[in-house]
């Protein structure tokens, strides 16, 4: 089993705040993993550090894609990193709410297409052949999915539980090696939430990626993780299998705590 991200001493400050300190965190190929912590703890800023969408204030990000050799990816562009093969959904849905369904997962391919913009205006044979292909693997991710009856509809008109399973479409749509999800069980209905369940398992059988989840339902977290990394106030204060990390009391005390404030 090899390491597809080693994140060593990550640490993020906005201002005065220190939103990551010194976070260490690995996840191996074919694991699914997960980043758990109250509001606020610094959960969607580790990803936007790992993804190039912040610049870390301190560490480094080492990932590995599969088949290649490991790159330092702090301080690459967003779109560098998901060519590497780093791909993630947010944790407010970012869709082209006025595009179909199709055309979402299409354009999300881009970074897999060769055509410039001047094969575009002249469409030359290859092209073309590119264009089609593009459509059929796009289909084919929809199907997988569970989407593709709905592949001509506006991503706006999709229920909401479908626009989150679109956003993981688009996602898987740039052939990641690396899965992050934010958040992706929130504000589906327990029938959704258990497909989503099972379509996490099966998109790390079927495509041995590694996932790093970031999700507050707990029943989810604890069925799929292999291994829990929990984060406090920008810090980790505990990781281990699931069965350790619910036993952990400085685990409890973080989640009782949220509790009692709310
Ligand atoms: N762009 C930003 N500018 C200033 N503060 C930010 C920014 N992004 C996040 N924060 C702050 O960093 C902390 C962690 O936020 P976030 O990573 O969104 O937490 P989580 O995802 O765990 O709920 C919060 O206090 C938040 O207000
Ligand atoms: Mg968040």
């Amino acid at each position: 089993m090899s390491t597809v991200l080693n994140v060593k001493a990550l640490s993020k400050s906005f201002g005065g705040l220190r939103a990551l300190n010194d976070v260490d965190l690995q996840v191996n190929s074919g694991e699914i993993a997960a980043l758990i912590g109250p509001n606020g703890a610094g959960k969607t800023t580790f990803f936007n550090c790992i993804t190039g969408i912040y610049e870390p204030t301190d560490g480094d990000v080492f990932f590995t894609p599969l088949g290649a050799t490991e790159c330092r990816v702090n301080g690459m562009k967003p779109n560098s990193v998901t060519e590497l093969g780093m791909a993630r959904t947010f944790q407010n849905i970012r869709l082209f709410k006025n595009m179909t369904v199709l055309e979402n997962v299409m354009v999300a391919r881009h970074c897999r297409t060769k055509a410039g913009i001047l094969d575009a205006l002249l469409r030359p044979p290859h092209v073309k052949r590119e264009e089609k292909e593009n459509i059929e693997k796009s289909y084919e991710l929809l199907k997988y999915i569970g989407l593709n009856k709905h592949y001509n509809d506006l991503a706006c008109n999709l229920p909401y539980g479908d626009q989150r399973r679109l956003e993981i479409a688009r996602a898987m749509a740039t052939e990641p090696s690396l899965l992050l999800l934010d958040e992706p069980a929130a504000g589906m209905n327990p029938q959704e939430t258990a497909s989503l369940k099972e379509l996490v398992l099966d998109i790390r059988d079927k495509f041995n990626l590694a996932i790093l989840l970031i999700e507050h339902d707990m029943s989810m977290v604890m069925s799929l993780s292999e291994r829990i990394y929990v984060m406090e106030y920008g810090c980790l204060i505990s990781q281990g299998t699931p069965e350790e990390v619910s036993k952990d009391p400085q685990v409890i005390k973080a989640y009782l705590g949220e509790e009692s404030h709310a």
